[in-house]
């Protein structure tokens, strides 16, 4: 497809980095693991074809490959660090260990024109990171750029369309890395521009009459970001014959149903049936205190109270993103991981089979749903709001759940997040809250010993959650929320802050 650029995954951390990037350009990008058929790629050839790069050596016996032929198919195709020793190895050349590990930032220095280097600076800061290096280039090919210690940086053989980077263009590191896959994307593949997000969301509102006009539709909201937007998506589609269903599972922060429910129906108009199911959740969470049983119960809780109340309706919506339904990758590396998640239970298979799930979002990132929700006029405020685990405060309360403790608990947190919201620091970290730790404290109020609660407070900062900095908030904001959770809260004597970025630890406490 002239509009399309594949990625073939060999299990690197920014293989889905890469994707985004071509997205950026206006291109729609897939990413499929390293095996994905010859077969099945040229039945609908791709504008071009980028090798990702992956945590495995060429030279070890059994490395991932791709079939030969690909690199005689004639579709422009660019090797990334793996993807360029690949290369070099299945055509000819040589890859050897290099003695120690290359990491970190280094200096092009261009040795040829090059259509893929082409309006990049001499001496330009990219970003490194490989074992491996190519000592012999494969017939054909040409040295476009060293790195400063003379290690080869860029090759290609331009008469059979075929480039290659030691570096990571995808990185934020990589000064002219965006150019660089602008280079081969718009230039070398000749790619159209025909991604833009109003695009998708005319051909997704089309999509959605045709499968659905006059039917019943459901989906589940959370007052999170992808299941709001989806809701005002599928309404703008198909009108009144939406209805949202809200689960509250009884760990929810203080006051989130009334002011989700508002914003949902009053705010964005939409149809929202309300299914408290609190009592339940807290019943089967009682005693409990093992983080993963809490989680597998919480889980399972939520199926049977949402499918188990699913009733007179044609299709099921569901807000699933692309990095949650990128095939499993057998390279072993980050893109591997896939979570269990709640969108592939087997209610939901069943309904699967049946032709009844609809998930307009699967080929979408995070960022491209938020870019979707601002077109479709979803408030800053709803945009903006911090990521909440679906566990709610079940992992924020460590032990067993009590309403007593979830009670302190959500307050605290409030206080909190007034005080962040107060000093302007709500909109500049990631995630904020309070977490209530299972132990006691000593310490004095008015003339009493007292032996209290304690309350941790966590803020982060992030990009995407996977990595995180705790943040140097102000001594003074952490102080006025320390004092007045003290000052409020009777159960609790003394108030921590974590100062532990992810790795190693994580961003919730359970
Ligand atoms: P961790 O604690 O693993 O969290 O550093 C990373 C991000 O994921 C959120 N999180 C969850 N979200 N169900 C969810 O829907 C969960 O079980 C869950 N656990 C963690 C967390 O809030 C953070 O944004």
């Amino acid at each position: 497809m002239k509009d399309q650029i594949l990625i073939l995954d060999f299990g690197s951390q920014y293989t889905q980095l890469i994707a985004r990037r071509v997205r950026e350009l206006g291109v729609f990008s897939e990413i499929r693991p390293f095996h994905y058929g010859l077969e099945k790629i040229l039945a609908e050839p791709p504008a071009g074809i980028i090798l990702s790069g992956g945590p495995a050596s060429t030279l070890a016996p059994g490395a991932p490959r791709v079939e030969r032929a690909l690199f005689a198919s004639g579709i422009p195709l660019l090797g990334v660090c793996y993807g360029m020793q690949l290369l070099t190895r299945m055509l000819g050349g040589r890859v050897v260990r290099s003695a120690q590990r290359e990491y970190g930032m280094a200096r092009l220095r261009l040795n040829a024109a090059s259509p893929l280097l082409d309006g990049v600076e001499d001496g330009s800061t990219v970003w490194m990171s490989h074992g491996d290096s190519v000592a012999a280039l494969a017939p054909g090919f040409a040295v476009t750029a060293r790195s400063d210690d003379g290690a080869i940086a860029a090759v290609e053989d331009r008469a059979r369309r075929l480039f290659a980077v030691q570096f990571h263009p995808e990185v934020a590191h990589s000064r002219d890395g965006r150019h660089i896959l602008a280079n081969f994307v718009l230039g070398i593949c000749g790619a159209e521009r025909s991604w833009s997000m109003e695009n998708f969301i005319e051909a997704e509102t089309t999509r959605l009459r045709e499968q659905c006009r006059g039917k019943r539709v459901v989906l589940g909201v959370s007052g999170g970001v992808d299941s709001t937007t989806l809701a005002v998506l599928a309404k703008r589609a198909l009108g009144r014959g939406v209805t949202s269903i809200f689960v509250n599972n009884g760990l929810l922060r203080l006051h989130e149903e009334q002011e989700v429910l508002a914003s949902l129906r009053r705010r964005l108009g939409l149809t929202v049936r309300y299914v408290d199911a609190s009592r339940r959740f807290l019943a089967a969470l009682r005693g409990v205190a093992d983080p993963e049983r809490k989680r597998r119960i919480i889980g399972r809780t939520f199926i049977d109270a949402f499918y188990g109340g699913l009733k007179d309706f044609d299709f099921l919506v569901q807000g699933t993103l692309y990095p949650d339904v990128i095939e499993s990758n057998p390279v072993a590396g980050p893109s591997q991981t896939i979570k269990t998640h709640h969108n592939r239970v087997r209610e939901v298979q069943k309904l699967e089979r049946q032709g009844r799930v609809i998930e307009p979002f699967k080929f979408l990132f995070k960022d491209e749903v938020r870019a979707v929700a601002r077109l479709l006029g979803v408030p800053e405020d709803i945009l903006n709001r911090h990521p909440f685990p679906g566990p709610g405060l079940a992992v924020r309360l460590l032990g067993p759940v009590t309403p007593a403790k979830l009670d302190v608990l959500r307050r605290a947190d409030a206080i909190f997040i007034e005080e962040l919201r107060r000093s302007g620091w709500y909109d500049k970290v990631w995630q904020a809250f309070a977490v209530l730790l299972p132990v006691r404290s000593v310490g004095v109020m008015g003339d009493e010993r007292a032996y209290g609660e304690v309350v941790a407070l966590r803020a982060v900062t992030a990009s995407d959650g996977m990595t995180a900095d705790w943040a140097a908030l102000p001594a003074e904001v952490l102080d006025a929320a320390a004092r007045r959770i003290v000052r409020r809260i009777r159960e609790v004597n003394r108030v921590v802050y974590d100062v532990t970025s992810k790795p190693p630890a994580t961003i919730e406490w359970e």
